[in-house]
């Protein structure tokens, strides 16, 4: 292959990687900003990175101009004149660059600091809990609560209210109740910020959805096996959507007496119970994601599954098999167990 035509296949290479990464369809997109966090995180990015950008241009077309000005040609054997030093221009390229950096560290910091001040006024608080590998979602405010200091919980979706702001607690795992004491990270681009979840320690972050809607995110931080599979969705409502939703999911469980249903129930009595919870039955563990109102999400298990009778089915046969290193183990179930387990947790909405 001649050099042009290895360039031209270096350059088609270029276009394509370059091409990829255009995408219409980008639900994580941390440049399509749906509330006033993400907003101030972008109004930060958008104007560092032109300027950042420029410099770019600037250094790295100064390199490539003398480069090729002073190529190796014939006639030009010899070494080139030598200079040492230019005061003037070294000053210059001193002050400039301090001048830009600390234009950019200036709303830098203010916009710090700005994420870090906690919401006031009408505020949702909610603690969110970093499993191996799901999250817990809880509605910690007076009027969320199902019990006496118990706070209404779910997992893998977590459902917010619009125009308003939610202050997240953030707490992991302690490696005390079977998974391990690990790092998570919780994300949602187009929301807010990412921030880490760190056993024995709290983290605050403010995240708000202008727009009803379905935002995904997911764990962005290494925290094994299944850390690709540690996803999670918000979903916003509008304010009257998310009373009913919420006095909804405060009712418990209703305990079924017949067919299928019933039979379920005593399956999960027996076994499921000794991690999950479904308020209003037996007291249950809390290793797991609380089952009360599972029907009522799309999605779980690190929102990698669908809440559908087939996918539901799949993950009860072997958990492990479906997701690597899930602490859920496969209990040898029977088809006619997995049927009406399937049959009772469809009927948790
Ligand atoms: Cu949790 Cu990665």
């Amino acid at each position: 292959m001649g050099r042009r035509r290895t360039l031209q296949v270096l350059g088609l290479i270029a276009l394509s990687i370059t091409l990829a990464a255009c995408a219409a369809d980008a639900p994580q997109d941390s440049l399509n900003p749906a509330g006033p966090y993400a907003e101030k995180i972008d109004a930060l990015f958008k104007p560092v990175f032109w300027v950042a950008a420029g410099v770019f241009v600037l250094v790295e077309g100064g390199i490539v101009y003398l480069l090729w000005k002073y190529r190796h040609r014939r006639g030009r054997e010899g070494v080139p004149p030598q200079i040492h030093g230019n005061t003037r221009l070294e000053i210059a390229w001193t002050i400039l660059p301090a001048v830009i950096l600390a234009g950019v560290a200036v709303p830098t910091v203010a916009t710090i600091f700005d994420l870090a001040s906690v919401p006031e006024g009408n505020v949702l608080n909610v603690t969110v809990r970093g499993h191996q590998w799901w999250w817990e979602f809880r509605y910690t405010d007076p009027d969320m609560q199902v019990g006496d200091g118990v706070p209404l919980t779910t997992a893998s979706v977590l459902t917010i209210p619009t125009d308003r702001p939610v202050y997240v607690t953030l707490e992991a795992v302690d490696g005390k109740i079977g998974d391990a004491a690990v790092i998570h990270s919780f994300w949602v681009p187009r929301l807010a910020g990412k921030q880490d979840a760190i056993p024995g320690r709290e983290n605050h972050m403010t995240l708000q959805a202008d727009e009803p809607g379905e935002y995904p995110g997911q764990c962005a931080e290494l925290c094994g096996l299944s850390h690709g599979y540690m996803r999670f969705k918000v979903v916003a409502l509008e304010p009257a959507e998310f009373d009913a939703w919420a006095a909804g999911q405060k009712q418990d469980h209703v305990e079924p007496t017949t067919g299928l249903p019933a039979s379920g129930f005593e399956v999960f009595s027996q076994t499921c119970i000794a991690c999950h919870t479904v308020r209003g039955a037996a007291p249950g563990g809390v290793a797991a994601p609380d089952l009360t109102h599972f029907a009522s999400r799309d999605c779980f298990a690190g929102c990698v599954f669908d809440t559908t009778p087939e996918q539901v089915a799949a993950w009860l046969r072997d958990p492990p098999a479906e997701k690597p290193g899930s602490f859920m183990p496969d209990y040898n179930l029977s088809e006619e167990q997995i049927d009406a387990l399937v049959a009772y947790l469809e009927t948790l909405q």
